[in-house]
Formats: C-alpha cells, sequence, structure tokens
C-alpha cells in the first residue's frame, strides 16, 4: 500500500511542477514578444494518465484479472465433476500445495511409497489407490473423491458411527489394500487428506456433484450368476487380469501393470468391492480398460454376473464381527449374516437384491 501511496503523492507534485512550469515559460514568452504555441499541453496529459491510472489502482479490485480464487468454482449437483483444476493449486500457499501434490502422488503410485517394497512404509498389499479410484480419483463415475469433502464427517451404518476422512482412507487401507492404518499425524496422511480438501474445492457441504463415486445398477430381477460370469471373465478380462486372477507385476516388480482380482495380494472380504454393487457399478462404467461411463462395454447384466465370478474367488480375509453393528443397516449386498430378514445368505450375496431393498424399507417405515 506504501509505494502506490508515495507514486501518487510523487505524481502529485509532478503535475504540479508542470502547471507552474508551463505557466512560467508562457510568462517569460510574452514578455519577451515571443510566441509560445501549446506550451506543455503534452506533458500535462501525460501526466494526468500516469495519475488516473494510479488512482485505478486503489479503485479497481486486484483479483479482476485473476482467476477466481478456489473457494469460488462451481459444481452443482447438475454439472458433471471432473477433479479440480490444477492451474488453481496457485492460490494455496507453498507448503499446502506441497502436501495436495504429494497426496496425489501417493494415490497414484502408493506401492511405490507403501507397498511391500514400499520407500516410507511396507504396509499394503501392493494395489494403488488409482487402481480403484481412476486417474487419482477424479474421473466420472471412476470411484472419485468428488463427494469426500462435502460428506465426511459422516454417520455411516458399517462402523456405525460418524467417520472422518481419515477414518475412511483407513478403512481403504485396511481392507482394499489389505494392510495396516497409517498414523493420522503422519506426513502421508496428512497429504491424503489435502488432496481430499483440494479436491472438494467449491463442492458445498452435502451436496454430491453430478459423477461422483461410482454409478448406481439397477437390480436384476434374478440372482447373479457366477458360471455366466466365468465366461465373460474369460472373454473380456482374463487378457489383463490373468486366468489365476492375480494380475499381472509391472517390470519394476514394485507395482501392478494390472491389478489383482482375486487371490492373496487382492482386496479382502471387508473392502467395498467385495459387494457385488459396488464391483458392477466400477466394472459397468470403467472396465475392460479403456471404456468410460460414455462408451461402455459390458450390459448390466453383464457387470452383474462377472461380479459374482469375481467375488467367489478366494481372497484375504478380515474379522467383520465388528462390522454394521446396527443389523438393519446392512446394504442389501451384504452378504454375512445375521440379517433382519429370513432369505437365504446365498441371496444376500447374489441377490435378487429388489426384495431385500423392500423389506430393509418396509423395517424403516415402521420404525419411523
Ligand atoms: C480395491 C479397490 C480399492 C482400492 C485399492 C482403494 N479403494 Fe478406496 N474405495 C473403494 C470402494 C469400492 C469404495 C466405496 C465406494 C462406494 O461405496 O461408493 C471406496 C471408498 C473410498 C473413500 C470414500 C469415498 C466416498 O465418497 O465416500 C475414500 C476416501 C477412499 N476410498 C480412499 C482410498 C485411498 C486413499 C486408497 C489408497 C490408500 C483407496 N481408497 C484404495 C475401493 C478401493
Ligand atoms: C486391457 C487390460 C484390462 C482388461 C481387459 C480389463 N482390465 Fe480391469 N484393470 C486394468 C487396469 C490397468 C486396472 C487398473 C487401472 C488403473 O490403475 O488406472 C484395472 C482395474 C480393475 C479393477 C479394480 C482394481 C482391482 O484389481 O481390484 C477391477 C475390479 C477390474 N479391473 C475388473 C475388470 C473386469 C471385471 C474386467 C473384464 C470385464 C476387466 N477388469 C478387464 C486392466 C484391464
Amino acid at each position: 500500500m506504501l509505494i502506490p501511496i508515495i507514486i501518487l503523492i510523487a505524481t502529485l507534485l509532478v503535475l504540479v511542477v508542470v502547471y507552474v512550469l508551463d505557466d512560467a515559460l508562457r510568462l517569460m514568452n510574452e514578455r519577451a514578444g515571443l510566441p509560445y504555441g501549446s506550451g506543455m499541453r503534452w506533458s500535462k496529459r501525460v501526466v494526468w494518465a500516469v495519475l488516473v491510472l494510479v488512482v485505478l489502482q486503489f479503485v479497481v479490485p486486484h483479483d479482476l484479472f485473476e482467476p477466481p480464487p478456489p473457494q469460488l468454482a462451481t459444481y452443482g449437483p447438475d454439472s458433471l465433476w471432473t477433479g479440480a483444476d490444477t492451474a488453481r493449486l496457485i492460490h494455496l500457499d507453498e507448503e499446502q500445495r506441497d502436501l495436495v501434490r504429494y497426496g496425489r502422488e501417493l494415490i497414484a503410485n502408493t506401492s511405490a511409497y507403501l507397498g511391500p517394497k514400499g520407500t516410507v512404509r511396507q504396509r499394503t498389499n501392493g494395489m494403488n489407490c488409482q487402481n480403484c479410484h481412476l486417474d487419482a480419483g477424479t474421473r466420472p463415475w471412476g470411484n472419485n473423491y468428488g463427494a469426500v469433502w462435502s460428506t465426511y464427517p459422516k454417520f455411516r451404518e458399517r462402523s456405525g458411527a460418524t467417520e472422518s476422512v481419515v477414518k475412511r482412507i483407513n478403512d481403504c487401507f485396511e481392507r482394499s489394500l489389505n494392510g495396516t492404518a497409517l498414523d493420522s499425524n503422519s506426513r502421508e496422511m496428512r497429504a491424503l487428506v489435502a488432496y481430499m480438501e483440494w479436491l472438494g474445492t467449491g463442492i458445498n457441504t452435502g451436496t454430491k456433484p453430478k459423477g461422483s463415486g461410482l454409478a448406481e445398477l439397477a437390480f436384476l430381477d434374478r440372482p447373479a450368476d457366477p458360471v455366466k460370469g466365468e465366461a465373460i471373465y474369460t472373454a473380456k478380462c482374463e487378457s489383463c487380469h490373468q486366468k489365476n486372477g492375480e494380475g499381472v507385476f509391472s517390470t519394476d516388480g514394485n507395482t501392478y501393470q494390472y491389478p489383482p482380482l482375486w487371490g492373496e495380494h487382492s482386496y479382502n472380504i471387508g473392502a467395498g468391492l467385495y459387494r457385488l454393487s459396488r464391483f458392477a457399478g466400477y466394472v459397468k462404467n470403467n472396465m475392460p480398460q479403456g471404456v468410460t461411463w460414455e462408451s461402455p462395454q459390458l450390459s448390466d447384466e453383464e457387470a452383474w454376473d462377472v461380479a459374482a465370478y469375481v467375488n467367489s474367488r478366494q481372497r484375504p480375509v478380515l474379522d467383520l464381527s465388528k462390522d454394521w453393528p446396527n443389523v438393519a443397516g446392512k446394504p442389501v449386498d451384504h452378504p454375512f449374516g445375521p440379517f433382519i430378514d429370513s432369505l437365504p445368505e446365498t441371496q444376500h450375496k447374489f441377490g435378487p437384491f429388489g426384495p431385500i431393498a423392500e423389506i430393509k424399507a418396509a423395517a424403516k417405515k415402521k420404525k419411523t
């Protein structure tokens, strides 16, 4: 503020000097009987122009020509969310910016830092968050993080408690990455949280932008069929994820070129993808690799059937005895009892899920 004021005073002084000088010269010329012409008209104009500019910069808002600050980004429920604009990172202070960048890096290359041969800690099964949260968690219906910052902390039935973003991230460490939780004060966790916060830029609290998370597919009116699913797997998945479902390591041996779908290095039975609806919703819009929500290849039926096949294979177990403390809160496709209905366990695993949803809805109505 000081420098513009000095410039303002200096300009005013110059203006006065120019006028005084001009008058003096005119007077001297008149006395000497010489013509004076237009005098210092141009000098005056230049000084006035400078003065106007100096005054303008006090009046015009400073950010007029800068991109709007991050919180002005608008994602309504109707605009498709495709991630936060990296250009906006310049609005963060340097420390926060570094954290956000490190967070993104950890999502994309989790295994290099935290995998079995990780450089920071050895905590996980070797998968990357990005294997399931595509494009570092920014792809529409690619299990992205568009609704994380705007909806957490929130109550979740699985734990029966209000969960913070830290707790939710650690859930994926313990289940999807079949590993152990990160300390909430670690630089890694702070970076992941900073990244989630940055992705949530401009999304109002409580809002889920269009395209966030996973698509919800309509229920089939028959059980999903692992036998049909196996045929789809052989035709459309096996070339990358392999016949034994264990994927392919990349040549550096520290991450997957094609991540595992089952076997000891895959997600465990407590993971979100172990629920058929989550798996089918993910695969429908994102697999085989290369498809998008705009150009899916599998029908809904094929997505449900291949989910039934993959989730019937062997994978790591997890003690789930503390999950879903409120039995009525279990999602329709949670495959382990007890249940509030008397339908068989296989129906909770493969469907049809419609009747279970109806019973749940009726029980909820009765309670309220
Ligand atoms: C094997 C697949 C898989 C991997 C790997 C994985 N996740 Fe997830 N994640 C999921 C699924 C499935 C969900 C639940 C989506 C739903 O219910 O709609 C989820 C949910 C989340 C959520 C909550 C999203 C929301 O909108 O509520 C966060 C945050 C998250 N994961 C973070 C991570 C982080 C960080 C990593 C890596 C350390 C990771 N995940 C690795 C599959 C995975
Ligand atoms: C052309 C190779 C290719 C084909 C074919 C393919 N995938 Fe994938 N799949 C990938 C890659 C690569 C990833 C990880 C994506 C990333 O990291 O960006 C992946 C990730 C996944 C994931 C989440 C990560 C995990 O390992 O749990 C699932 C589930 C999955 N694919 C299922 C399928 C199914 C089902 C099919 C067949 C319908 C299929 N994929 C076909 C390459 C392929």
